[in-house]
């Protein structure tokens, strides 16, 4: 069966499945949008003017010099808000505070350890990211300079972010489970000057070498000599590293005797907020660069359209803020709007596999927003750890990272929402800054797997090779018409490449890489990548990413990777290697994992490992990833893979007509 079939005949059975859940009552009478028509209206006026639209609401935000015009389009490059200055580490702090809110709890964090907690108002976050960014500033970090951030999920992470963006400088964050090698590429990519880090972190009760990835990061022997000159060190686990005199400082040290009160630097609209890199369709992750005020304001805007935010909310969002589902919906959204936001550290099963629901039934976060994957994971643990536990209150629930099978979308609204809150299923990317289809709560009827219509400003189009839009009802990539103010500027350091991925299959469409449908309702349907990015427990990979991982070994000739279906992950990684040296079997299967978690991190790992003669390949020489896609699934029967198979015998067996 080949992709577009089987892309078909899981929207056919998606469909059959979905029921369409109407708005509670109760919900649109309170919600900020609460009907449909409220919503249509909205789509109208964004459409009809969108220049007057996004002004009417960047007006909103609080301006040092206001902008002169709201747009410059030339595609694919894109200006919001020309000339107007703005912070956004104000946006979130200073201005709640201005407003007599800096009582108000901004952030709840919860350490993996039982017992741990704090918390912090909006004045004392604010107080702590003006020290730190002071201290920044005196170790000489300068604006438009790359500063990364390799840390574990605590409210320091928040506060180094946001310390960037106070002193202008541009934060790269790494997520804690990428390896030295992954960061050394990272830094060297983006030219970085500091890390800041930590000793260590938990993770399932062990403890996290941070700073030792990073010491090995910056002597990579694989990297030209770093430019990274100062590292700031988290004192967080108390765990023994090692600081190398002239280049590593303690946090406590450097921001001990700075001022709680730094006036912002006031960037440029269009200066760059933060890089974040991402894995596409090559073997080098791109850093999706994104900018001030569009950033912000879509941040904060989608996060109070598709979570109904309130004052009185304690709004939990799982992810790390090593994705960008932690940038705009952990950090920027919910700061900028002024909320609570709940911090968890640790894994969703230490120390145990409840330990999720004890934390809503402790902390009482009134809105939860997490990926399919948990949820499966939820599923699989069973109900003895959410029997009995208070879950009551909750009132809306979220999904991001990947579409979300009905099965599971069911078991979110009964079991952990009661059947009385509503579902957002939320679609978008690092690229989009923030979300862009997603039903909005107590308004659009949702539809099990569908992440339903577009928000108000966004256009997407569903459109066919030529660039055409395709019949109602058919598949086709999904391309958005018209700029947005989250809208990704740039990969860092690579026009081209800029160009070449987003805007040259559809000449001036953002090519998104999804495969969409509509069904007759107008409702979005996600089926899958138009490329060979994986999305793996909702984390992206890249396939050539991987298989550059494993070529790199010398027993590895030639590698292949693909995904192949996972119950929980929903994609597992398989890969095909043929060797050079080295005996098939267990002992280099081991070795083989071992040596992508050091290239990339643990969460490349290859779930299966297949041991192959020769790959197949067609006449052309490209290797037939959709055969060996159906090995992988077990679509296709072959012996035991740790010997060696010949899957050409299975090429020749069907042709070469991939
Ligand atoms: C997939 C995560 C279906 C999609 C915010 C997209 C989804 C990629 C959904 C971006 C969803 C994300 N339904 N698929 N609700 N949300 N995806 O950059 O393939 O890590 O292109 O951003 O995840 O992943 P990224």
């Amino acid at each position: 069966m080949g992709e577009a079939e089987r892309a078909a005949g899981r929207v056919a059975s998606v469909m059959q499945e979905a029921r369409v859940f109407p708005p509670s009552a109760e919900f649109s009478r309170r919600a900020r949008i609460g009907s449909l028509e409220e919503y249509r209206r909205l789509c109208a006026a964004a459409a009809a003017d969108p220049e007057a639209f996004w002004d009417e609401r960047a007006r909103e935000l609080p301006w040092i010099r206001p902008y002169t015009r709201v747009l410059d389009w030339q595609p694919p490059d894109v200006r919001w808000f020309v000339d107007g200055r703005i912070n956004v580490s104000a946006v979130c702090l200073d201005r709640h505070v201005a407003a007599g809110r800096g009582g108000k709890t901004a952030l709840v964090w919860v350490g993996e350890p039982a017992g741990e907690r704090r918390t912090l108002s909006y004045a004392e976050l604010h107080a702590e990211v003006c020290r730190f960014a002071a201290g920044l500033r005196a170790l000489g970090v300068r604006p438009g300079q790359v500063v990364s951030i390799y840390m574990p999920m605590t409210p320091e992470l928040v506060v180094a972010m946001l310390a960037c963006a106070r002193i202008g400088a541009v934060h790269s964050v790494i997520f804690g489970g990428f390896s030295s090698e992954a960061i050394a590429d990272r830094n060297h990519d983006a030219n970085a000057v500091a890390v800041i880090t930590a000793d260590g972190g938990w993770r399932r009760g062990a403890q996290l070498n941070l700073k030792k990835n990073v010491d090995q990061a910056l002597a990579s022997p694989h990297h030209p000599p770093t430019t990274v000159k100062h590292v700031v060190v988290l004192r967080r686990t108390g765990q023994p590293v090692e600081m190398v005199a002239g280049r590593d400082v303690w946090w406590h040290d450097l921001v001990a005797g700075q001022p709680a009160d730094l006036p912002p630097e006031p960037m440029d609209s269009e200066d760059p907020l933060f890089i974040l890199y991402t894995s596409g369709s090559t073997g080098k992750p791109k850093g999706i660069k994104h900018t001030t005020a569009g950033y912000i304001l879509w941040a904060q805007t989608t996060a109070e359209w598709v979570f109904d935010l309130r004052d009185d909310d304690l709004f939990w969002c799982t992810a790390d803020c090593g994705w960008i589902t932690g940038h705009s919906y952990v950090t920027y959204g919910p700061l900028a709007a002024g909320a609570s936001v709940l911090i968890y550290e640790g894994a969703p099963n230490a120390p145990h596999e409840g330990r999720f629901w004890e934390i809503v039934e402790q902390e009482r976060p009134t809105i939860f927003y997490t990926a399919p994957t948990a949820i499966r994971s939820f599923m699989k643990w069973g109900m003895q750890h959410i029997t009995g536990r208070d879950l009551s209150s909750l009132r809306l629930l979220g999904t991001v990272g990947e579409g979300i099978n009905p099965e599971a979308w069911m078991w979110y609204h009964d079991v952990i929402g009661a059947r009385r809150c509503p579902i957002v299923d939320t679609w978008w990317q690092t690229e989009t800054g923030g979300i862009m289809m997603s039903p909005l709560p107590g308004c659009t009827p949702t539809k099990p797997g569908s992440c339903t219509l577009p928000l108000p400003g966004v256009s997407p189009q569903i459109v066919d090779a030529a660039g055409d839009p395709v019949e109602p009802g058919e598949g086709g990539w999904l391309v958005m018409t018209r700029p947005w103010p989250g809208m990704l500027r740039g990969v860092w350091g690579d026009d081209e490449r800029f160009r070449e991925t987003y805007w040259s299959k559809v000449p001036g469409k953002y090519l998104a890489g999804d495969n969409a449908r509509q069904d007759a309702d107008g409702y979005y349907w996600i089926m899958g990548r138009i490329d060979d990015v994986l999305n793996v427990a909702g984390h992206r990979l890249s396939t050539i990413e991987i298989e550059s991982a494993l070529v790199s070994h010398p027993s590895v000739a030639e590698a292949a990777a693909v995904g192949r279906p996972h119950d929980v992950k929903g994609e597992a990684v398989a890969v095909f290697v043929t060797l050079r040296s080295g005996e098939p079997g267990e002992a280099l299967q081991d070795t083989l994992r071992r040596h992508v978690r050091q290239q990339i991190g643990a969460l490349a790992v290859p779930d299966d490992i297949h041991f192959a003669a020769a790959l197949p390949k067609t006449r052309s020489g490209k290797i037939m990833r959709r055969l060996l896609r159906d090995i992988a699934a077990g679509r296709e029967t072959v012996g035991d893979t740790t010997t060696l198979e010949d899957y050409t015998v299975l090429a020749n067996l069907r042709g070469h007509d991939e």
